[in-house]
């Protein structure tokens, strides 16, 4: 049915009404606490610092290569675009966080740039990639149906850094609510509803460790166009502005324009810290 209401519906008229439904669904979501204590203050990243770091380029240049060697097609891989991709392995090479979480692994373009910039860094970190659906599954797994050679774990293998990654299926929320454990970073990068970030944003901060980051991705300032398609997904944006209202020391720090392309002929990026003022 949903399939059949998609081909009769134009594109546009399909995405504006998911969003104007995601906003309302937010206004339904019961205030979720916010704790900020182990979120690192906005001002302690030089972005621009690390963007610039010649030593992560020349690693960059050697383990992208190997990686888009197992893709085949930059361009045509779904998943987080190049340049965030590069941005998510230069943030990860100068930070070495030990303990990552990823919620949203999909075809592991994200996942493995992760893991290869831990297995640089040699601190034993692991990123534990979730997703709702089994990303590994040799019939049903995206990787199969986009037509990729291999799955995200195969890819990790031929690549030496499976080790750095630990593959898990389930919900975000069912995932972060029984885990005692803390992570250094977070990747939100899963269910890109409102009322999901919301939530998603609370539970992250509830397992992050001292001076902790949370990275969001499709966050759309002012949920306006970022590319030249015009689409917009608004929910990441969305969600922060309630939590900022309601915590008035949380704030989105858009990535803005990265030093490299992106999508569309563009540098901008739609990568957005949660920061603490
Ligand atoms: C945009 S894709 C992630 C792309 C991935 N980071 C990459 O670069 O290849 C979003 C993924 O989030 C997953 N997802 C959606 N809702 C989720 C949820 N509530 N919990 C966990 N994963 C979810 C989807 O199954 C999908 O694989």
């Amino acid at each position: 049915m949903k399939k059949l209401v998609k081909k009769i519906i134009p594109a546009s008229v399909w995405v504006s009404a998911r969003e104007t439904y995601s906003k309302l669904c937010l206004n339904t979501v019961p205030a979720h606490l916010c704790d900020t204590k182990n979120l690192r203050p906005a001002a302690a990243l030089s972005i621009d610092h690390i963007f610039s770091d010649p030593a992560i380029e020349q690693n960059w240049e050697d383990d992208h290569a190997a990686i888009i060697n197992l893709y085949s097609n930059e361009d045509t891989m779904e998943g987080v675009n190049p340049g965030d991709r590069r941005a998510l392995y230069y943030l990860i090479s100068q930070l070495k966080p030990e303990a990552v979480l990823e919620i949203g692994t999909h075809i592991g373009a994200s996942t493995l740039h992760i893991a290869m910039a831990l297995k640089r860094a040699g601190k034993k970190g692991v990123v534990t990639s979730v997703d709702i659906y089994d990303v590994n599954h040799p019939e049903y797994g995206a990787w199969k149906r986009i037509g990729l050679s291999d799955s995200p774990r195969g890819f990790a293998e031929q690549l030496s850094c499976l080790g750095c990654i630990d593959f898990r299926t389930a919900p975000c929320l069912d995932f972060m609510h029984p885990t005692d454990r803390k992570y250094d970073f977070i990747f939100l990068d899963g269910d890109h509803s409102a009322q999901a970030v919301y939530k998603e944003v609370s539970a992250a901060l509830s397992i992050l460790a001292p001076n902790g980051i949370i990275l969001l991705h499709d966050y759309y300032p002012d949920a306006r166009p970022l590319f030249l398609d015009g689409n917009i997904i608004s929910g990441p944006f969305c969600a922060l502005k309630r939590i900022g209202k309601e915590n008035p020391d949380v704030q989105a720090i858009p990535l803005g324009t990265l030093p490299w392309p992106t999508k569309q002929g563009s540098h901008k990026t739609s990568l957005a810290l949660v920061g603490k003022k």
